[in-house]
């Protein structure tokens, strides 16, 4: 993997195709585009309500992609064993809310120590990696490095909310947080990734950040698609993360 790494969420293809419960667009093509476009890595989030990504499409990415495929799920029973079942290469734990529009915020890793654990324990067995999707903060991370987590992905939807409504104290603030946790993270071992409500615009103070490795972005490269294909819209966010 080079210095710094773009994994590419396909969720929203496959809202697109929900939207009208077609076969289309298809979830394989678009795992392709993202070999061809020089990605280095594929996403999928199944939800438990998958309302986008289905068990279906997590079987037959795993069977089809050369790239390194993550699976986003929540810490829960049901979702452990479709882990074990489809072997992806690593798994981020996030907290869902069925009715969240989105992923709100960060595991609360004070909280429900014992199951994370237990999770993390079944998941590294098998040699999947494990990383848990954390605010940036400090107490959190540490937590994360002593339940063994191989890697934490620092919220950025904060960050992103604060820049989109052109705040720039408060999000200066914010990136300094997340700076200031990727290199607290990175001094004790662990991965530091970041991802979520990252676009065109507000990437680049974050890719400056040499303790940040992979950058985990789906919604924005899905919506820069539909005016310059799947491939261009990679390749360009591709090249501001690694030339930022
Ligand atoms: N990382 C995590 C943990 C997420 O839950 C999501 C959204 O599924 C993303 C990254 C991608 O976020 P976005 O679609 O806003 O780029």
């Amino acid at each position: 993997m080079p210095m710094r790494s773009l994994s590419v969420n396909l969720d929203h293809i496959a809202t697109i195709r929900e939207a009208r419960k077609t076969n289309y667009p298809s979830i394989t093509t678009a795992a392709g585009i993202c070999e061809v476009a020089g990605a280095d890595g594929i996403t999928l989030h199944l939800r438990e309500d998958r309302r986008h990504i289905k068990d279906r499409d997590l079987e037959i990415i795993r069977e089809i992609t050369l790239l390194p495929l993550t699976l986003e799920m929540a810490p829960t029973d049901e979702m452990l064993e479709i882990a074990l079942k489809n072997k992806p290469d690593a798994v981020t734990l996030v907290p869902e809310r069925r009715m969240e529009i989105t992923t709100e915020g960060g595991l609360d890793l004070t909280k429900n120590q014992d199951k994370i654990k237990f999770i993390i324990d079944s998941l590294k067995k098998n040699h999947i990696k494990v990383c848990l999707f954390l605010e940036p903060i400090k107490e959190q991370i540490q937590i994360a490095k002593e339940l063994n987590a191989d890697a934490v992905e620092i919220h950025t939807g904060r960050y992103a909310n604060l820049f989109d409504r052109f705040n720039p104290s408060k999000y200066e603030e914010e990136l300094n947080r997340i700076k200031e946790s990727a290199v607290f993270g990175k001094n004790i071992g662990l991965q530091m990734n970041a991802g979520h409500g990252i676009h065109y615009h507000n990437v680049r103070p974050l890719a400056k950040i040499e303790e940040l490795s992979e950058f985990s972005i789906g919604h924005s490269i899905v919506s820069r698609s539909i005016f310059v294909g799947l491939e261009r819209a990679i390749r360009e966010m591709a090249e501001l993360i690694r030339n930022p």
